[in-house]
């Protein structure tokens, strides 16, 4: 089928979603992707910030297509030397003091178990949480999101949530109090046009949790396995060293393979009874295969370094564009500032056949590349840019 096909098929039979690229996607290999009239696209956008080991990585194609051939799926309701496996793996890169994991099968399920592990393990029932952050679009999730319209589509809302200034600890102490479950931080606020808070706020954000007994939730769909330069946002010097008490993951976990987990401390998930917590699909054995070789092939590849190293180019392309007024954010997830609009220029490089990223700030052009685009990749960034 050509373009003009598969795009009607598409809008006659699909619910509406997101207003889409007008190309088809075909085929992917690493951090390109091919349509259907052949043409080849660099993908900045990582096909929505998930393929952190760019597409198609052999050594994951390798792990799912031996797993699919043993065994596709179980639940919880059995044992599973590649689940146990894969959860072991995950707690190995894990942030010290955080080697228990939660699995299921999204970015919003993770944020909702999240914050039910946080009620069981407190006894209380409000969650915090900051403007600009998104949080995903189940009933909590979204009812913990302060971006946009967000809060609007999903309601009624969950009653019980209250929001502080992103990057303004005294509004944290403002709403902070004894009968707070926890505060849940997008510790990069990649939606709202990457936004950064200092380091010292995330350290003054733990204390405040402390001094209350509420917990600290770190949603890390985004940020987390590698995207930022290190494993994840949790325990690095970007968040002043801090550990939350529960980090919540999805996104490049699995590679494209859905699955969302929670990463949280053995006081937490001593709080967790048998059966408070369930999910049919998560912990299933494609996805966990997926998630073993996902974190192999960013370890073998060396892609947190890469991820360094990409953010450092992007720079240097910023500074000498002159057109770029501000480079924002860490590793693979980054704003470019423009003095006017960035869907004029979004639009101008997928002309060029370079896919990039809006957000919600109109002057924010965001790359979420897979952790493995060539450094050498980018000077076709540079041209388009240039033009
Ligand atoms: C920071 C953050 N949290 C949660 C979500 C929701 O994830 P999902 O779409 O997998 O439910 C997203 C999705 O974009 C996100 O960026």
């Amino acid at each position: 089928m050509n373009f003009e096909e598969i795009g009607a098929l598409e809008d006659r039979i699909q619910v509406a979603t997101y207003a889409k690229l007008p190309i088809a996607v075909q085929r992917g290999e690493g951090a390109w992707v091919w349509a259907s009239e052949g043409e080849k696209y660099l993908d900045l956008y990582g096909g929505h910030a998930v393929c952190a080991t760019g597409h198609s990585h052999p050594l994951v194609v390798d792990a799912i297509k031996r797993q699919a051939e043993r065994m596709i799926f179980y639940s919880n309701l059995v044992y599973s030397e590649t689940r146990g496996s894969a959860a072991e793996r995950l707690a190995s890169v894990a942030p010290d003091g955080l080697q228990k994991v939660f699995f299921c099968s999204s970015g919003t399920e993770a944020n909702e178990n999240a914050m039910r592990m946080a009620r069981m393990a407190t006894g209380r029932e409000k969650i915090v949480s900051f403007s600009g952050g998104f949080h995903g679009r189940t009933a909590d999730s979204i009812s913990a999101t302060f971006l946009g319209k967000y809060r609007e589509i999903g309601k009624p809302n969950v009653p019980g949530h209250a929001m502080a200034e992103f990057g303004d600890i005294e509004s944290v102490r403002a709403v902070v109090d004894q009968e707070t479950a926890a505060v849940i931080i997008e510790p990069i606020q990649s939606m709202a046009g990457v936004r950064e808070a200092p380091p010292e706020f995330f350290v003054e954000l733990k204390e405040v949790c402390e001094a209350n007994g509420a917990l600290l939730i770190f949603d890390e769909v985004q940020t987390g396995v590698g995207r930022t330069g290190s494993w994840f946002f949790a325990g690095s010097e970007n968040a002043g060293g801090v550990v939350p008490d529960i980090v919540s993951l999805a996104k490049s976990l699995g590679s494209g393979v859905p699955v969302g987990a929670c990463l949280t401390n053995d006081t937490v998930a001593g709080a967790i009874k048998i059966n408070d917590l369930g999910t049919t699909f998560g912990g299933g054995m494609l996805a966990m295969a997926a998630v073993h070789a996902t974190l192999d092939a960013i370890e073998e590849d060396a892609m947190l370094e890469n991820a360094a190293r990409f953010e450092r180019k992007v720079r240097e392309i910023a500074e000498a564009n002159g057109k770029i007024t501000g480079v924002r954010g860490k590793g693979c997830l980054l704003g470019l500032e423009f003095a006017g609009p960035a869907s004029a220029v979004h639009q101008r490089l997928l002309e060029k056949r370079i896919i990039t990223g809006t957000s919600s700030d109109p002057n924010v052009l965001r790359l979420l590349p897979p952790l493995c685009t060539e450094i050498a990749d980018l000077g076709l960034l540079v041209d388009a840019l240039n033009d």
